[in-house]
């Protein structure tokens, strides 16, 4: 299932996601005393996460039943300024009461291949196999690329295991990213898009022709769960009514 919300600017995005994230926890801790996360990085996720901090929201999740994962990293040490678990430190886990043990940063700072396998035992370890988030946060480059399956890279085709390097050649960087599947396997899957730049791929990757090696994003369709597209309307001024 897909449903996209428009939101008329990135203020009111950012409490659409932070309000759809609260009512999700708050459902996983009532059924079942858990709510697994993986966010996304970036730039467009911040202000949600900001939000997610501040006492009024923050007061809403109980944390200690919160798992906190990544979807992707970029293959730098945690206290990198490119790094994704950075971000999302400075802008909420540092303002929350979360558990340290709740916190499952990827090892980027390792080679590869070794944090990518790791990676999966973190995983097993938490969400058992197979690792079926309560939600997965992602944002999409205009590119078309998403958490970091980026368009032409290998990760789009791996279709065994759950967390895996990518080179990014257009970067000359490598990544650790969830493949295509352990995303698919999430019972809520949430885009946050926003800005007049992401608008034409954004058309592309909802109604344009399936060619997810050029708009990787298309590859994102829950086989159980739900997916929501958060958008707000500068990148939304070419979707079809
Ligand atoms: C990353 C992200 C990546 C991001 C998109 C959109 O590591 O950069 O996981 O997939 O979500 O590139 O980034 P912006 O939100 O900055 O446009």
């Amino acid at each position: 299932m897909m449903s996209i919300q428009i939101s008329p600017d990135s203020v009111d995005l950012a409490h659409k996601v932070a309000e759809h994230l609260i009512a999700l926890c708050q459902q996983a801790v009532r059924d079942k005393g858990l709510f697994t996360l993986a966010l996304a990085g970036g730039s467009t996720p911040k202000a949600a996460y900001q939000l997610l901090a501040s006492p009024g929201y923050a007061s809403q999740v109980t944390w200690p039943k919160v798992q906190i994962f990544w979807g992707d990293e970029r293959c730098v040490p945690p206290n990198n300024p490119e790094s994704n678990y950075r971000m999302v430190r400075e802008t909420l886990l540092d303002h929350i009461p979360i558990p340290a043990a709740n916190i499952h940063r990827m090892e980027a700072e390792l080679d590869p291949s070794e944090a990518a396998r790791r990676y999966e035992d973190t995983l097993l370890g938490v969400l058992k196999n197979p690792p079926r988030f309560d939600l997965i946060l992602l944002g999409m480059g205009t590119d078309g690329h998403t958490a970091s399956l980026f368009p032409g890279t290998p990760a789009l085709d791996e279709n065994s295991r759950w967390v895996v390097a990518n080179f990014v050649p257009k970067q000359s960087s490598w990544r650790l990213t969830l493949t295509p599947g352990t995303i698919n396997l999430a019972q809520n899957i949430a885009f946050i898009v926003a800005g007049e730049p992401k608008a034409a791929p954004l058309q592309q990757v909802i109604n344009g022709k399936y060619l997810p090696e050029i708009y990787p994003s298309q590859l994102v369709k829950p086989q159980l769960g739900h997916l929501t597209w958060f958008v707000d309307k500068p990148a939304a001024k070419l979707l079809e009514s």
